[in-house]
Formats: structure tokens, sequence, C-alpha cells
């Protein structure tokens, strides 16, 4: 005669529901993270610190469109080298370096300098001399000043790409 009681058989069922439940979870949990892994990590890693644009002296007060390129740029599986982030428009004034985006603050196209005024060929935004919004372009404010400085006589200039087609100037 068997001495299977309903206790014995409650603790088997439950023994088993808890063994199953555990080997399942240990297959489960990491092929659930290798599913939703990139969707809450920074994949792509741009430069955030000072990059090195060039020699102050080769700089006039004048503005001059010069690329900004970034020695290393990662994502998930690829490090990329020497990559253009964009472009900017820098100058002396007052024997200090400044810097504009050369990124149209509407929707992005890259503006041009005809040496009095930037214009947006995409949707004709037009920018005064200091980087204003002039006219009656579509613009909704002036073009991007970034930072920039010097150091032992090279321009250091940050990168900062911004939100497109709103008044004020919130990092993307
Ligand atoms: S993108 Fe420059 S005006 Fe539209």
């Amino acid at each position: 005669m068997s001495d299977d009681g309903p206790d014995r058989r409650k603790f088997l069922k439950l023994a088993t529901c808890g063994i199953g439940g555990a080997v399942g979870a240990a297959i489960a949990l990491p092929a659930l993270s290798l599913v939703v892994h990139p969707s809450r990590t920074q994949t792509v890693t741009t430069p955030r610190d000072p990059l090195d644009v060039g020699p102050a002296g080769g700089v006039s007060q004048g503005w001059t469109k010069i690329d900004v390129v970034a020695p290393e740029v990662r994502d998930a599986w690829t490090t990329a080298r020497d990559v253009v982030l964009g472009a900017a428009y820098v100058r002396m004034k007052a024997g200090k370096p400044e810097a504009l985006s050369a990124v149209c603050p509407h929707l992005g196209c890259p503006v041009g300098y005809d040496g009095k005024t930037f214009l947006c060929p995409c949707h004709d935004s037009r920018f005064g001399d200091g980087g204003e919004t002039v006219g009656a372009g579509p613009a909704k404010r002036g073009l991007d000043p970034l930072p920039i400085e010097v150091v032992d006589g090279r321009l250091r200039l940050t990168w900062v790409r911004y939100k497109l087609d709103i008044p004020t100037r919130e990092p993307a």
C-alpha cells in the first residue's frame, strides 16, 4: 500500500512548479534582456568633451566654416575614427573665439554664409552676422552658439546638437 498522502502530493506538485519555474526563468530572463537590451542603454557614443578644431591663429575676424571631426565614435558593434559630426562657423572677436553651429535650427539643413548673412537654402531662413534671425524665414531661433575656447594656441570646440524647430535651445 502506498503512503502518498495529500501532503506529499501537494509538496511534489509545488516542488515541480517551483523547479519548472526556476528553470524557465533561468532561460527566459537572459533571452529577454538580450531582446530589450538596446532600448535602455546609450548605443552610440559621441564625444561630449571639447574637440580640437585647429590652430587659433588660423581664424580671422570673419566667419570661417570648419568641419567638426570626432577622433572616435562608438556604437554597440563598431568604433569609427575621424567622424565628421557637422560643421561650425568660427571667428575671433575682440581676441576671443566665437562659434556658431552650421545646422539650421529649423529642420537641420546646412547653413551657408555670404560674408554678411547666414542663409539656409532649404526654406529660406536667414540669420544676421551674430546668428540672430532676420527676415521672415521659418526658423524659430537664431543659429546655435557653441562653446569654444583657446587652449595652448589650439581651438577647442564642444559640439552640441539642439532640438530643431523650437524657440528654445534644448540639447537633442
Ligand atoms: S531647414 Fe533651414 S529654413 Fe528650413
